[in-house]
């Protein structure tokens, strides 16, 4: 009689633990998954949106849904990598080389800052100077810091003046005037004042 009674104890903390391993503790292992300024919405949609499976720090360990990028574009419209000027890291799928895929200090949940981001494949262009090379040597214009007048509550990047995804004009321009340069844009003279 008592065996049972041990028997039906253990059965019970048995079926007990399976139900808390079912509601995926993954946070408790992996708490920096959801650190940061800007947390991935995905997130609390559940690891199981992108990985599949369980473990306790053992492998295997939960595999991806699908390869990046589908996995990305079963939210995300792959449309963005379609332009006719395309920008290779982002036609090439190499999203989580950009982007955090859980959570980041960044906006945009961003790998790190887009200047230092963006010069780690181009160092030439990785300051303000290159963007008015063709007015002046020792010309300088800020990349960063400044409220971006063309885009209301964004902050000036890199990706004020190029689409980083791709896009339809060269130097990946958002827009541009009649020669060829997207400062008007944000200025309607050319002169300090945005
Ligand atoms: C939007 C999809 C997505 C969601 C949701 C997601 N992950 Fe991931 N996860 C990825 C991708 C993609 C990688 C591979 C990253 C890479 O290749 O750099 C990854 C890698 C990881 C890694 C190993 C590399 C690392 O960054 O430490 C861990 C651990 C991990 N994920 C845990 C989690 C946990 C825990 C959750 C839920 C809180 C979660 N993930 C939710 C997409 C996701
Ligand atoms: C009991 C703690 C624990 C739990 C619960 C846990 N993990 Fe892990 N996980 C670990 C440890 C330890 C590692 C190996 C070290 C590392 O990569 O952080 C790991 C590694 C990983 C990796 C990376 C594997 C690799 O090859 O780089 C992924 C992805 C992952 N876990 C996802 C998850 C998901 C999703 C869940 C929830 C279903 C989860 N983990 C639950 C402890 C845990
Ligand atoms: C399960 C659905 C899902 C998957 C898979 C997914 N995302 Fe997201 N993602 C969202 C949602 C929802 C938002 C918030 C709404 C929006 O901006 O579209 C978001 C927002 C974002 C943002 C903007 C964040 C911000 O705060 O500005 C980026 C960047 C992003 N996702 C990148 C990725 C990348 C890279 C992948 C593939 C590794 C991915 N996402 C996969 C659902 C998903
Ligand atoms: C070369 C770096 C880079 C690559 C590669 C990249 N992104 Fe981005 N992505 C950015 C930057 C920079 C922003 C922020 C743009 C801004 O400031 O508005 C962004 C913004 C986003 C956003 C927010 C909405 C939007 O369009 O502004 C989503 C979603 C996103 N990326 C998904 C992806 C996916 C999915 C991939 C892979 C197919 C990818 N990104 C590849 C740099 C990149
Ligand atoms: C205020 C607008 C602006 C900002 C911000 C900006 N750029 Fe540019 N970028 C330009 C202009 C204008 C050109 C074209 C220069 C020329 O040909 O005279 C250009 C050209 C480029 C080119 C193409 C160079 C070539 O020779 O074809 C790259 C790559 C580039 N920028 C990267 C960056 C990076 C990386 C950042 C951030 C660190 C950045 N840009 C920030 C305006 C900008
Ligand atoms: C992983 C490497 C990598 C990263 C990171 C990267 N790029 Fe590029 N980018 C390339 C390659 C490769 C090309 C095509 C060859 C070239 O023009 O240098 C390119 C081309 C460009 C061009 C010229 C497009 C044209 O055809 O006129 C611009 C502008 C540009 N990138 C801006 C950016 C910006 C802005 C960022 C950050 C959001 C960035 N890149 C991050 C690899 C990268
Ligand atoms: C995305 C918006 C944007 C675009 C596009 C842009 N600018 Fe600017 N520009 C700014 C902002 C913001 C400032 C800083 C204004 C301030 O200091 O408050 C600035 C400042 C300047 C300054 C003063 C530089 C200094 O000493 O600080 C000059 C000159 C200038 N821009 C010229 C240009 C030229 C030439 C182009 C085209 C190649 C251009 N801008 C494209 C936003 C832009």
């Amino acid at each position: 009689m008592r065996q049972y009674m041990l028997l039906a104890v253990t059965i019970l903390i048995y079926i007990a633990g399976t139900a808390a391993g079912q509601q995926e503790p993954c946070l408790d292992c992996h708490p920096d998954k959801q650190e940061g300024k800007v947390v991935h919405a995905a997130i609390s949609m559940g690891c199981a949106s992108c990985h599949s499976g369980t473990h306790s720090g053992e492998k295997p360990a939960p595999k991806l849904i699908s390869a990046v990028p589908d996995l990305c574009f079963s939210c995300h419209d792959s449309a963005m990598v379609s332009g006719t000027v395309p920008h290779p890291p982002a036609k090439d799928g190499q999203c989580t080389f950009c982007h955090s895929p859980h959570s980041s200090d960044q906006p945009a949940l961003l790998s790190q800052p887009a200047p230092a981001l963006c010069g780690s494949c181009h160092d030439k262009q990785a300051t303000g100077r290159h963007v008015m090379s063709r007015f002046g040597p020792n010309d300088s214009h800020p990349i960063s810091g400044k409220p971006d007048p063309s885009r209301i509550g964004k902050t000036l990047s890199c990706a004020s003046c190029h689409q980083p995804h791709g896009g339809n004009l060269k130097r990946l321009f958002p827009a541009a005037s009649a020669n060829g340069l997207p400062c008007m844009t944000c200025h309607t003279k050319i002169s300090a004042a945005p």
